[in-house]
């Protein structure tokens, strides 16, 4: 591999050295992460070992049998813990990290076909090295408690897919980031799933209060105190190198501790009821869950609302991807640049503010911005995102979207409109250099400002979007740099940005 592609490797190379020398000059080397993005010192905030008594309350939903694990006993799992192991194993990697963003450069892995470059990240190197110190190193550990469907489960298809086939993943024999033992896990997965709980739990659903976060509390919190009493894992990091996966939008509101009030989310009625019955205006209390139990917890998130809890330094932004039933994306329907006589696209209900914001504004007004708020049935989705220049993606009812992704595949330049989105993968990909984001006060200039945008520098995004889409493609089994490594790579560099304390 290195033979064939150096040829047209090292020019390019050699001038994103010269860029980064001049970038990276002032480099720290205690702030390795920086590179990235404006990321937390090494060490994150000492964890306090100073524990609260636990208040595990289980009501008739809960039976404690579902905690027991099934085919593996605790006992198979003998007390050999090797934190310092661990750690020496990390601070080697952050030395390679280190020494590629020194050295403006990265020690090539035979194996690798795929090298980043290019402005769409942040630093290239650096995340060249660490995710080749990620595929060479990271061990996972998946618990084993509990049954499914709330547990080991989740949608593999529809709005919420990515929390499933993200499970599915880490749950599969062939996945290499499988620790054979928890004793040599980096990271530690618990397997909930948030949509199978709402799913399942949440039922039958009639008045406001069955709205109530309780249930969904209890649960989690059950599940962690559970592994916290069996293991020693959870309370030597109060948590810090554990992580959940959900695209749900009820992790929030429900683990939040800085957050006084919480909506209540009208997806979720669409869930529950298969229609857009909403829910009420006024929120049901929410008990909050033990703060100091969450307060180091890893969550990746698609609703990754920073006015709403989510926290960039600690929680991971996971993109929403929208599979139909069987597949692991829409059809390629894209077509070439000179073939996008559309300028913007959008087609969607008026889910919150936002969205209510666009349509009004421009809904079946432009033919050149073309927003809909229903699709002609002769009219094909993916086709006119494969038609248009650029895609409109307006958050919902929550700040993800499935459109960011769709307009990726489809080779169209997003456009984000949105308040307190972190966006997906944002330690790493440097999303101005491939999207548009457009303010919601400025919903009326957006014929404008899209226009105002040269051929040129749309050429260059529309390429980029191209490049990037590697990232949010999923593959099954997972693929290096793909969604899937991309997801786990984002928890590695938290992981990567703290230690364990003998
Ligand atoms: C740890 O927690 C205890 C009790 O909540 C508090 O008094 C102490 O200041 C905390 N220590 C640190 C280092 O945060
Ligand atoms: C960068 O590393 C590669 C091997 O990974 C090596 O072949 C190349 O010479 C290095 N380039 C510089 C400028 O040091
Ligand atoms: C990201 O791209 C923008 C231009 O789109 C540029 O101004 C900025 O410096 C870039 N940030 C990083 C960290 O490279
Ligand atoms: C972890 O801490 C909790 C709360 O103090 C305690 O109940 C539990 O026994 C501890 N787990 C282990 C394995 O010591
Ligand atoms: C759009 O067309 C493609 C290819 O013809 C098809 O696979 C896809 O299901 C269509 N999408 C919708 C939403 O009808
Ligand atoms: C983000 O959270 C804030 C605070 O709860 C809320 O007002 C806003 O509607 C949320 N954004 C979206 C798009 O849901």
């Amino acid at each position: 591999m290195v033979g064939t592609s150096s040829f047209h490797f090292f020019p390019v190379f050699l001038l994103l050295l010269l860029l980064l020398l001049l970038s990276f000059s002032h480099f720290n080397s205690n702030q390795f992460t920086q590179v990235f993005t404006s990321f937390s010192p090494f060490r994150r905030e000492e964890t306090n070992h100073t524990t609260t008594t636990p208040q595990v309350s289980l009501d008739g939903v809960l039976s404690t049998s579902m905690y027991k694990s099934t085919k593996h006993k605790a006992a198979t799992i003998k007390k050999k813990s090797n934190p310092e192991r661990i750690e020496q194993d990390l601070a080697k990697a952050r030395a390679a990290v280190l020494k590629a963003v020194q050295q403006q450069n990265f020690t090539l892995e035979k194996q690798d076909t795929f090298v980043p470059r290019g402005s769409i990240y942040r630093n290239a190197y650096a995340f060249y090295q660490s995710h080749a110190e990620m595929v060479k190193r990271l061990k996972v550990w998946t618990y084993r408690e509990g049954e499914p469907p709330l547990v080991h489960n989740g949608p593999l298809n529809n709005i919420y897919a990515i929390e499933g086939q993200f499970m599915d993943e880490m749950e599969s024999k062939e996945n290499p980031f499988k620790a054979r033992h928890p004793d040599q896990a980096h990271i530690f997965f618990l397997p909930l799933s948030v949509t199978g709980v709402v799913h399942y739990v949440y039922k039958p659903i009639t008045t406001v209060r069955d709205y109530s976060r309780d249930r969904l509390q209890r649960l989690v919190t059950d599940y962690i105190n559970t592994v916290a009493a069996k293991y020693p894992y959870w309370n030597r990091s109060r948590g810090a190198d554990h992580f959940m996966v959900s695209c749900h939008d009820w992790v929030l509101c429900s683990f939040v501790f800085e957050v006084s009030e919480c909506r209540i989310l009208r997806h979720t009625s669409e869930l529950c009821f298969g229609s857009d019955r909403s829910g009420s205006e006024t929120a049901p209390e929410v008990s909050h869950a033990n703060p100091q139990l969450f307060k180091y917890f890893i969550r990746v998130l698609c609703n990754a609302n920073t006015s709403e809890g989510f926290r960039p330094k600690i929680d991971v932004s996971l993109p929403e991807i929208y599979l139909p039933f069987g597949k692991l994306g829409p059809p390629d329907l894209s077509r070439g640049l000179n073939n996008r006589p559309v300028l913007a696209f959008f087609a969607g209900s008026p889910h919150g503010y936002i969205r209510k914001i666009l349509l009004e504004y421009w809904k079946d007004k432009d033919s050149e911005v073309q927003v809909h708020a229903q699709l002609p049935k002769d009219v094909n989705y993916t086709k006119m995102m494969g038609q248009s220049k650029f895609c409109l993606c307006p958050s919902g009812f929550e700040v993800a979207s499935p459109r960011e992704v769709e307009a990726i595949y489809a080779g169209c330049v997003p456009v984000i409109i949105s308040d307190n989105y972190k966006l997906p993968f944002s330690d790493v990909l440097n999303w101005s250099q491939f999207s548009v984001q457009v303010p919601v006060g400025k919903i009326p200039e957006i014929k404008t400002i899209l226009q105002g945008i040269p051929d040129s520098k749309y050429l260059k995004m529309h390429k980029r979007v191209k490049r990037v889409r590697r990232h949010f493609e999923l593959n099954r089994p997972a693929k290096p740099f793909d969604v899937i490594h991309m997801v786990l790579h984002s928890v590695w560099l938290r992981r990567l940005n703290f230690r364990l304390s003998p």
